[in-house]
């Protein structure tokens, strides 16, 4: 019989389990305190000083004006936001200066900026390459999984590293609400959906030739525009009823 111990451990430690040889988590396991906690470090230190620059200030003034003087701290989130997109990342540094603008406590600052994943609270790429390994992406069209491995190969790179370059980072994500589109991976701001091997080879190939791949599914002309099916309209397909439509005549 199995031991006591054995079973705890598989209890506490499930991305460690191995069920019939395989990971029974698929995603990265949460053993660090990475995520959470902040450590003093010569890049990212609260004795630094984060200044927008002038026209992000003039920017952030126009954020804050947006609500009312006693509610302006609504503004942490396109504040903090702000901020990341000046110097790509949201150091510690920053927080301080978003929390002294909006007159909050640090720590309200601290605590939006740990919840919200998409705050880079270490520094990134100059392209951040998320890649989504949840459910519908891990089974849709060839699997995250496939992507995954071709990224990792193209780029050089593992989960969570950065290219000696600094042009690309890559991590694994949970669902980015694109699981119609799947598989997916979002670079900065952009979607790229219903990949292939093939696909994702050429847009990394495309970003470092210095082009802009067309973000949105990949599966060709005449194919998706959003996440309609892929074969072509099931429904709504007869024309538009005008006014009127099934109104008695004498009404
Ligand atoms: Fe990948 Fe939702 S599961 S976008």
């Amino acid at each position: 019989m199995e031991k006591l111990s054995s079973l705890v451990s598989r209890r506490l430690l499930p991305g460690f389990f191995q069920f019939a040889g395989r990971s029974f988590h698929r995603g990265t396991a949460a053993c660090g305190d990475g995520l959470f906690v902040h450590r003093d470090s010569p890049h990212n230190n609260s004795k630094d000083v984060f200044e927008f620059t002038p026209e992000n200030m003039t920017r952030a003034e126009a954020i804050i004006a947006n609500y009312p003087e006693a509610h302006k701290r609504a503004a942490v989130i396109p504040l903090l936001d702000l901020a990341q997109r000046q110097i790509g990342w949201t150091p510690i540094s920053a927080m301080h200066t978003v929390a002294k603008m909006l007159g909050m406590p640090k720590m309200r600052v601290y605590e939006v900026a740990t919840f919200y994943t998409m705050f880079n609270r270490e520094p990134v790429g100059k392209n951040f390459v998320q890649i989504c390994t949840t459910t519908p992406c891990m089974l849709g069209g060839v699997g995250s999984d496939v992507i995954f491995d071709a990224l990792k190969k193209k780029l050089g790179i593992g989960n969570g590293e950065t290219t000696p370059d600094k042009m690309f980072t890559l991590l694994e994500v949970e669902c980015l609400g694109a699981c119609v589109n799947a598989p997916m991976v979002q670079i900065n701001d952009d979607y790229y959906e219903d990949l292939t091997v093939e696909d994702i080879n050429r847009i990394i190939d495309d970003i470092i030739a210095g082009k802009k791949p067309k973000p949105g599914p990949q599966s060709g002309q005449g194919h998706r525009f959003s996440c309609e099916p892929k074969g072509g309209l099931t429904c709504l397909t007869d024309k538009p009823t005008g006014p009127g439509f099934g109104v008695r005549s004498d009404l």
